[in-house]
């Protein structure tokens, strides 16, 4: 079948490559010339396990091309997805201009039918915005040209992200057309083998689903923070906590983690959108709004625990971070709680000496040369001259690192864990002062 993806960033991308590795002719088109020539070389802009060779092996099996010419792309494929950015607005709400810029162009260059399919997560009422756009823009051209608007969010995981696109969960497709149902149920065929994954329901309720997800899970890790604040506080251990709820299978083991707060370019921005999506139909999501606060009073919990450790004076003061990206197997690190934390630091007087195992590119690129932060090559060489470590994201390979090394480099021998990767018992065995989250009694 012929694709055409436009954005192609870790959705766009991702659902190029996977729609490609199953046969399909796809073509991906961006606005970033720069991300297009680099694809066009080989070179996948971002880090995503796995996606690089795919990439490659699709681009020379001929199935996958990259461009950034509209026309082209519109007169391409059948299927059009937009799966570009929509950041959040000034007003938290999610800023529809690129969706609806990529409707227009849709509009514009095409001369036969065409399936637009929101992958973008986009608030209720998109597809009826992207509906007009395409309407209006067909008018103005003078021409009538059939075309359905699908909802169909994407829900894989940066990270696992392939895997997450080629073994989804469940995928849902929202139009009242039972036509362009079984059109997309064609093209996801080979993602459904075992078993019924699609889901069909009506367009509103596709695009709130998509924001459900992420709010119940954000609501998840929000309400294991809050606890984790409370077991301090009471004495208790919230990982003894943790573990003795998530044993209950109606709770689940799965984003119950405490933490230094939840980031990443989905969670904090669809949290917002929906509560202000609420408020527009006047009401008001005390819930969503709760869950924003909490995470935004968690990221400062470390920072909190470092400045109580040193009186309030970090001047002069050297922290090792361990961890950059907002969560581990990702370069991304968009609202990451490594930012909040090495920028306050900063802003205090002290200096970071940064590592991650994917992110530093990206780092260099938010913050140039800024002052009191230093990139260095590896974990390891970040402690020395430090006086203590910030463990921020929980990359594999900082869950058991050499603990006399780090305490012979170490000037202060104190640790700051935001993941609480390590066991209190053992680190103060070794004889590090070590804060973690949550773990009151230790
Ligand atoms: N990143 C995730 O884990 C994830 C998961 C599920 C859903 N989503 C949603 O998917 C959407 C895309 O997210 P992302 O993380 O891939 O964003 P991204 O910023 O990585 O990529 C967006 C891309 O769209 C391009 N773009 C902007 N305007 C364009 C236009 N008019 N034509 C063609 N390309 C254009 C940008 O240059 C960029 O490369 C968002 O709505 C996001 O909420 C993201």
């Amino acid at each position: 079948m012929k694709v055409t993806v436009f954005g192609s960033g870790y959705v766009g991308l991702v659902t190029g490559v996977c729609l490609a590795e199953v046969g399909n002719d796809v073509v991906c088109i961006d606005v970033d010339q720069n991300k297009i020539d680099n694809l066009n070389k080989g070179n996948v802009p971002i880090f995503e396990p796995g996606l690089d060779v795919m990439v490659k092996e699709n681009m020379a099996a001929g199935r996958i091309k990259f461009t950034t010419n509209i026309e082209e792309a519109v007169k391409h494929g059948t299927f059009q997805f937009i799966a570009v950015g929509t950041p959040p607005d000034e007003d938290g709400s999610a800023d529809l201009q690129y969706v609806l810029a990529v409707a227009k162009s849709i509009a514009e260059h095409m001369d036969e039918y065409r399936i637009v399919i929101n992958k973008s997560t986009v608030p209720v009422g998109t597809a009826d915005k992207v509906n007009n756009v395409i309407f209006e823009t067909q008018k103005k051209r003078n021409v009538d040209i059939d075309f359905d608007v699908v909802s169909n969010p994407e829900f894989l995981k940066e990270g696992a992200a392939i895997d997450d696109f080629m073994k989804p969960d469940r995928i849902i497709v929202g139009t009242d057309n039972p036509r362009t149902a079984e059109l997309l149920k064609a093209l996801y065929a080979p993602f459904n083998r075992s078993h019924e994954r699609v889901i069909t329901m009506d367009v509103r309720s596709a695009e709130l689903t998509k924001y459900a997800a992420n709010a119940m899970l954000a609501t998840k890790i929000s309400f294991m923070n809050e606890l984790s604040n409370l077991a301090e506080l009471l004495g208790a251990d919230i990982e003894h906590v943790r573990n003795g709820i998530g044993s209950d299978s109606r709770i689940g083991y799965s984003f119950i983690y405490p933490g230094c707060g939840y980031g990443g370019s989905c969670f904090p921005k669809d949290v917002k959108a929906l509560e202000r999506t609420a408020q527009q139909v006047g009401y008001h999501a005390e819930l969503l709004n709760a869950v924003e606060n909490v995470n935004d009073r968690q990221k400062q919990v470390l920072v909190n625990k470092i400045k109580t450790h040193y009186d309030d004076n970090l001047q002069g003061k050297t922290f090792a971070l361990w961890g950059l990206s907002f969560k581990p197997k990702t370069d991304d690190m968009r609202e990451a709680p490594s930012r909040v934390i090495l920028e306050a630091l900063i802003d205090a007087g002290a200096s970071v000496r940064a590592f991650d195992p994917e992110a530093m590119v990206e780092a260099k690129r938010i913050y140039g040369e800024k002052k009191g932060l230093t990139f260095v090559e590896n974990a390891e060489v970040a402690l020395s001259g430090a006086d203590a470590l910030v463990v921020v994201t929980e990359w594999k390979n900082f869950w058991s690192p050499d603990f006399e090394l780090m305490k012979h480099a170490l000037k202060d021998k104190v640790v700051f864990d935001g993941r609480n990767l390590y066991q209190p018992k053992l680190m103060e065995k070794i004889g590090l002062k070590y804060y973690a989250i949550g773990r009151g009694r230790i």
